[in-house]
């Protein structure tokens, strides 16, 4: 339940203009003295607040800081994000996840980081995680489902990623198989999913997403194959907010996904999938696979078609799309 800071602050922001304390006394049935304390809570935490007297208060500008009532205003959810745990610095928000989920953490619990000091990218690479420009975050999801059952998770959690993105940026984002969301030929989001499951139980998967939010410069060294949604929006985006909308929008896909509703995932996942109808590639321990990617499967296999005509499909691992993640000297070759 949100408190009355949170409530004020979300009447505040739904106002968009100024509203009197009485109204705010009024909807809340609290006092004028607990208004005011409230507002000035809030602007010790930076948010800008306008207070003029027989006009009431105006939100101006909210910090973009990582916190209960930068996400709770906005979020819609019936579990996901209903407990959320915040920290300025973890070692990783998944290895922070599975600890917890070791302890009984809850379905639908959300670590978010403002700076993860060892972040894990996908086949064991690092994922750096510099404070207050980027979302890292993981959910815990707790599926009733056996292990084999899980790859779809790892396709609806980029679905998800990638409509919040085109929604609340506008921006032309999709999804690199199985889950990277680039834009153009760079990345902007990576997702990790992890799991611990018996041969027949799921006990818990836990989905690590990073989000390249309002970086403005990225090292030499990957500058050529990372962006961020500051970058192609021009304007810098409130964390907050985005992961509320992610968490919307995860929430009713993941129970398509619960309700084995594939094709209703499929239908938009495909149109957003950059990889098929391109050229891509793969090594497999019995030699390099390339080809055109065409289709993706019921349980969310790539299937590539090769030079022959035959039909592969490719189920882990790391595939290159051409034109994707290209350096500049490949370019040019
Ligand atoms: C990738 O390599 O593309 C996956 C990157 C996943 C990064 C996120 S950031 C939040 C969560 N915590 C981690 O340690 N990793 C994931």
């Amino acid at each position: 339940m949100p408190n009355n800071k949170e409530k004020i602050l979300h009447i505040l922001q739904e106002s968009g203009s100024f509203i009197s304390g009485e109204d705010i006394c009024r909807r809340l049935g609290i006092s004028r003295t607990a208004v005011w304390k409230n507002v000035h809570a809030l602007m010790d935490e930076g948010y800008e607040i306008e207070s003029i007297s027989n006009r009431g208060y105006r939100l101006c500008s909210s910090p973009d800081t990582l916190n209960a009532e930068a996400v709770l205003p906005y979020l819609h959810t019936n579990a996901l994000g209903h407990a959320l745990r915040f920290y300025r610095t973890i070692d990783s928000t998944n290895t922070e996840a599975k600890r917890r989920a070791a302890e009984g953490d809850a379905h639908g619990t959300v670590y978010v980081a403002e700076e993860q000091t060892r972040g894990k990218g996908r086949l064991g690479r690092q994922w750096v995680s510099p404070p207050g420009e980027g979302l890292w975050f993981t959910v815990l999801l707790r599926p009733d489902c056996i292990p084999a059952q899980t790859a779809g998770l790892t396709l609806v959690t980029g679905l998800a990623v990638c409509q919040t993105i085109r929604e609340l940026c506008g921006i032309d984002a999709r999804i690199k198989w199985p889950n990277d969301i680039v834009l153009g030929s760079k990345k902007l989001c990576g997702i990790l999913l992890e799991m611990s499951a018996e041969e027949n139980h799921v006990d818990y998967v836990i989905a690590g997403i990073g989000i390249n939010v309002n970086i403005g410069d990225f090292p030499e060294e990957i500058a050529y194959k990372a962006t961020s949604l500051r970058l192609a929006c021009g304007h810098s985006l409130c964390r907050g907010e985005l992961l509320a909308a992610f968490l919307n929008i995860y929430e009713p896909l993941l129970q398509l996904y619960t309700e084995n509703r594939t094709e209703e995932i499929l239908v938009p996942y495909r149109e957003l999938c950059i990889s098929l109808g391109r050229q891509v590639s793969t090594q497999r321990p019995q030699g390099l696979l390339t080809g055109t990617a065409v289709d993706i499967t019921h349980s969310g296999e790539l299937v590539v078609r090769t030079p022959t005509g035959e039909e592969e499909t490719i189920f882990t691992g790391e595939v290159s799309v051409q034109g994707i993640y290209d350096r500049p000297e490949e370019k040019q070759a």
